[in-house]
């Protein structure tokens, strides 16, 4: 028997991820491709006729699994009944704007839509956050979206995550699907640790550590870490725009791995409601290793942490408690 539509809201339709994302969920390849979908888009006002743009391609894609599309700039009427958020709207960092500033427009937003959501989504709908800055966006949408389950407000550090399992595979000359389990902990910001200490690489001899093939512990603490940190700004400098296609495939990659699961002995990447694992402050949306069963998800326990993960996963905890200060300062 076919499958009931899932209802997926992705906001900022109109932008660059939006453009990449649309297509790949309507493509089956968030969901599976068994799975047909409703897409419900949201932009502003002054992106409306890009937004109906997006909509006449995507009914012209003829996209088989693809059920119906909503293409609106009121909140209220995209969230109606969604059981997927993908918040991917939000202000950016313009020249000369202070921080306090870029983060006042998106708490403002972000307190909005949440509020949106509360009211219009379907129960049990699983959100994500996207628009930077991500965690923090993801922790007002929390607080002002009581109803909606804790567990089921997430935000993007997948991308990171895919970003560190190529950097192994390109130094190992392996495939990229030969490299699991390695970890971003903390902000999706330059002050995440992307950790390998646990990663393992596929070989004709079983799996092996990540530095059992690499052999070079300075590149892994030192290159590596800063290579991954710094990938969002090198692909602004290189295309004059942020990362689309890349953000896209991760936001599928979330969803999917949050819904229907995670591969045996493998875990990915998730920012979470911290519940105090691994001494990360509770109240912090944090980057934590997680598995998925039946859509849900759990933070991985009992990995060991050395002195130097300790410091970085404590500096980057550091870095989310001054933002979440910083946008609670916003609220007042
Ligand atoms: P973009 O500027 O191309 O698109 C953003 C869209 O959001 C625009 O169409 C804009 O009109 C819309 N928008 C603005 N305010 C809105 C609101 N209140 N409601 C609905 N829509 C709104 O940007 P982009 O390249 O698509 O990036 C989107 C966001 O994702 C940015 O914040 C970017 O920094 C972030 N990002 C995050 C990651 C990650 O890994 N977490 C990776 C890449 C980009
Ligand atoms: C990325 O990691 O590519 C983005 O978050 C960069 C950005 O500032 O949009």
């Amino acid at each position: 028997m076919a499958k009931d539509p899932v209802r997926v809201l992705v906001t900022g339709a109109a932008g660059q991820i939006g453009y990449a994302l649309l297509p790949m969920i309507a493509r089956g390849i968030m969901l599976g491709p068994e799975q047909p979908v409703i897409l419900h888009m949201l932009d502003i006002p002054p992106a409306a006729d890009a937004l109906n743009g997006v909509k006449m391609e995507l009914v012209d894609a003829a996209f088989p699994l693809l059920k119906g599309v909503v293409a609106t700039t009121d909140a209220a009427e995209a969230c109606a009944g969604v059981n997927i958020a993908v918040m991917v709207g939000g202000f950016p960092r313009k020249e000369g704007m202070e921080r306090k500033d870029v983060m006042s427009k998106n708490v403002s937003i972000y307190k909005f839509q949440a509020s949106a959501l509360e009211s219009n989504a379907a129960p049990n709908c699983k959100v994500l956050v996207v628009a930077n800055p991500a965690n923090t966006n993801a922790l007002i949408l929390k607080e002002f979206a009581p109803s909606i389950s804790e567990k089921n407000i997430t935000c993007m550090t997948r991308l990171d995550h895919n970003r560190a399992l190529g950097q192994i595979s390109e130094r190992l000359n392996c495939p990229v699907s030969d490299v699991k389990n390695v970890i971003i902990w903390g902000n999706h910001s330059s002050t995440q640790y992307p950790d390998v200490s646990h990663a393992t690489v596929k070989t004709s001899s079983g799996e092996k550590p990540v530095s059992d093939l690499v052999k070079d512990n300075e590149w892994l603490k030192g290159e590596f870490i800063k290579t991954v940190q710094q990938r969002g700004a090198a692909i602004i400098k290189a295309r004059k725009l942020s990362s689309a296609l890349s953000a896209a495939s991760s936001a599928c990659d979330h969803i999917r791995n949050w819904v229907l699961g995670t591969p045996e002995n493998t875990w990915v990447s998730m920012g979470v409601y911290s519940n105090g694992s691994y001494e990360i402050p509770a109240g912090l949306m944090y980057s934590f290793p997680v598995t998925s069963r039946n859509g849900e998800w759990t933070i991985v326990q009992g990995l060991a942490i050395d002195e130097f993960s300790r410091k970085k996963m404590d500096l980057t905890a550091e870095e989310l408690k001054e933002e979440k200060a910083l946008a609670y300062s916003c609220l007042s």
